[in-house]
């Protein structure tokens, strides 16, 4: 069966380079990578987290932790927000970390994950989101995530990278993408050979 990995955008921003980053992401593993699909969760929803709100989970919660029980493997975009992840993305992790459903407790955990970035401007004004890359790293180690480390995509001058038809001007940039989703699907089947 097809390997389903879950795309987590962290902005949330119409015009998102984010956002264009993961959806060429998808075509390029459409395009390019038979034996997987790449799913964006739209997790927009989400309430601010409180822990009160965990007997009676929103559905929104519920539902964004669904989609990432059934998924094989992770791909993060995210922005750098003062050389930090942006919070909303911080926070829809914290739900998904917290609530549990039916035998769904840890549904990060044991799971393939691969972080993508992209930011305006250029290195050391913009990093393409490679400090924010590195702090979601930390998070990923408590999530009990097997993250993947090489390639790195960090995208810098974000706001000029993408043609009009949604590709990247960069092909090499592109070629990372696919090594990295390629290796996700590695790892995700070593994972599932071992065990
Ligand atoms: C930013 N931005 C930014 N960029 C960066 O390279 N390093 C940073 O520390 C910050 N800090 C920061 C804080 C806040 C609150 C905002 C709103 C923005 C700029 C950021 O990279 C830019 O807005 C991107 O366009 C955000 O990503 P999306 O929404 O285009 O995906």
């Amino acid at each position: 069966s097809v390997i389903r990995i879950a795309g987590i955008c962290g902005s949330l921003r119409r015009e998102s380079c984010n956002k264009k980053l993961i959806i060429r992401a998808q075509q390029l593993c459409a395009e390019q990578i038979s034996e997987a699909q790449l799913d964006i969760i739209d997790w927009s929803q989400l309430p601010v987290y409180n822990q009160d709100l965990e007997d009676d989970p929103p559905k929104s919660v519920l539902k964004f932790k669904e989609e990432i029980a059934d998924s094989d493997a992770i791909l993060f975009a995210t922005p750098e927000y003062n050389w930090s992840i942006p919070g909303p993305l911080k926070n829809a992790i914290d739900w998904a970390s917290r609530v549990k459903i039916g035998d769904h407790g840890d549904v990060f955990a044991g799971k393939p994950v691969a972080i993508i970035g992209a930011g305006p401007g250029s290195y050391p004004g913009s990093s393409g989101s490679g400090r924010a890359q590195l702090i979601l790293r930390q998070t990923l180690v408590v999530l009990n995530m097997i993250a993947i480390n090489s390639p790195s995509v960090m995208l810098t001058g974000a706001f000029e990278a993408f043609k009009e038809d949604g590709s990247l001007k960069n092909g090499v940039m592109e070629e990372k993408i696919v090594k990295l989703l390629k290796e996700l699907v590695i790892s995700h089947k070593r994972l599932k050979s071992t065990i």
